[in-house]
């Protein structure tokens, strides 16, 4: 944890290192443990300096002789230590340490399409960099692009907005991180139905917030109730994080569902909505995907997240936006003004030619849903077939969220004990050769993430090898 540094400063008085350390640490230091074994004259040294929050460590060393040794503090601050690391990147490196390893893993945890970004998109890409079109651009994104945005969200979802109420970020994730930075004080509450986007309740710790966590079963479709919502509003609630269709359950909410939130949302004077409809095209009709900001009396509460990665087959060019009232999109224009400024002019260009492919993307996209769609036929057919796994089947996205709860609590021989969705998990990875995730990821321990993002043969061979190691479990649960 600790590194050894030269210090640079040639003064280290006794007096004047404490007065100044001092003085960093009333302005720094917060709930920190400090020992300090040093000799603050002659050759200086700090042997142990332990801390869990220190922001100006260099200026405790500036002040310092050059030829001195001090151990570095390398602690992390309180913010970063509160989030939790992805739980689905522990089984996705296990799942790519297999097959380093020759191990024919088959890999069903990313949240990407298999499909390659259509053609008329990638040539505007390419296009804009033959052109030369690789310079900065504004920070909310080029006009031309933030135009298209506005004429999509007012044809596609009803929604009315000017350019300046729309900022363009590298990914809806940052999009929804920026808005939860701008409106989140430290204290409030940020109510997230679960199972939820892994990213929710960490963006909501980022911003000194306290995550609220509204769990929905699976009998309820994973739909939150409007009553539990009601219940659980006070004075220090400040964003609903809605996402519809749903990863990871590929929930859709239905338009009366919604007013019925809607309704509890508007009784509330501080409540905003962030919507992240970044699913809105992946979609299975008769399910119908509605705009939280449609709805009446929100437009004024909603920042709405969307994005390219999903519909357009896009994760890599980084593209996502949020629209707004002004007031909200100014702050989170500001944030990334501070931190990435505008996203990828390539991209930019690119997302134009991709909102100009037609209605919901038009043809190239009405593909890709479809082939999802024969997926998840497929998928909900065939685990329906199996012993005490429950399903909800999904109307939207490309996830299928399974209560494998049944299973849990039997000891397999050469493995240990199934008990949770990751032993699950890390046992069909090990027995199956294949990478799911587990439902404690998003909020819900009783189930696991199957992304149908691949081909049919694969997930053939997928739902054959689940089968078959569900059994092993099965037999040992019997014994
Ligand atoms: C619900 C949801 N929101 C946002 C994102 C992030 O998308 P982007 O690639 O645009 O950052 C994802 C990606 O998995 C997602 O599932």
């Amino acid at each position: 944890m600790s590194a050894q540094i030269s210090c640079i400063s040639s003064t280290c008085s006794n007096t004047s290192f404490r007065d100044r350390f001092a003085v960093h640490s009333l302005g720094f230091i917060e709930s920190s443990t400090v020992s300090l074994s040093s000799k603050f004259n002659g050759n200086c040294f700090i042997k142990s300096l332990e801390t869990r929050r220190i922001y100006k460590s260099s200026t405790v060393c500036s002040a310092l002789k050059s030829s001195e040794q001090i151990e570095l503090d390398t602690g992390l601050s309180r913010r970063v230590n509160l989030v939790k690391p992805s739980k689905t990147v522990a089984i996705s490196d296990q799942a790519t340490a297999l097959v380093e390893a020759g191990v024919p893993v088959i890999r069903l945890a990313a949240g990407e399409p298999d499909f390659d970004t259509p053609a008329v998109i990638a040539e505007a890409g390419m296009n804009a960099i033959r052109d030369g079109y690789t310079r900065y651009t504004p920070n909310a994104g080029t006009l031309e692009l933030r135009t298209a945005i506005c004429k999509k969200l007012k044809e596609e979802n009803g929604i009315t907005y000017t350019p300046d109420q729309i900022v363009v970020s590298n990914g809806a994730k940052q999009s929804a991180l920026q808005a939860v930075l701008a409106v989140c004080s430290p204290g409030d509450e940020v109510l997230i139905p679960a199972p939820f986007y892994v990213s929710y309740p960490e963006m909501a710790r980022l911003a000194d917030a306290t995550p609220v966590i509204l769990p929905a079963s699976i009998s309820e479709n994973f739909l939150l109730d409007p009553k539990l919502l009601e219940s659980k509003l006070t004075e220090k609630s400040r964003l609903l994080i809605l996402c519809s269709p749903s990863n990871p359950t590929g929930a859709v909410y239905p338009k009366e569902l919604l007013q019925e939130i809607a309704r509890v949302v508007a009784k509330h004077p501080r409540l905003l909505v962030l919507t992240d409809e970044i699913y809105e095209h992946i979609i299975y009709a008769p399910a119908v995907h509605t705009s939280f900001a449609s709805l009446p009396g929100m437009w004024d509460r909603t920042l709405t997240v969307n994005g390219f990665s999903k519909t357009f087959a896009m994760t890599g060019w980084r593209l996502g936006y949020i629209a707004g009232p002004k007031h909200f999109i100014d702050a989170c224009n500001k944030i990334q003004s501070q931190s990435t400024s505008g996203a990828s002019s390539i991209s930019q260009k690119a997302a134009v030619a991709a909102l100009g492919m037609g209605h919901a993307g038009g043809e190239a996209v009405s593909h890709m849903v479809k082939a999802f769609r024969e997926r998840r036929d497929f998928l909900v057919l065939s685990f329906r077939e199996l012993d005490g796994v429950k399903i909800s089947e999904p109307q939207g996205a490309f996830y299928l969220f399974l209560d494998f709860s049944y299973y849990y609590g039997t000891e397999v021989k050469g493995f240990g004990l199934i008990n949770d969705s990751e032993s699950l998990c890390r046992y069909f990875l090990e027995k199956g050769q294949v990478a799911l995730v587990p439902g404690d990821a998003f909020g819900d321990d009783t189930c696991i993430r199957i992304s149908y993002a691949a081909s049919l043969s694969n997930l053939q061979t997928v739902v054959d090898k689940i089968k078959k190691t569900i059994l092993t479990v099965k037999a040992h649960a019997s014994v």
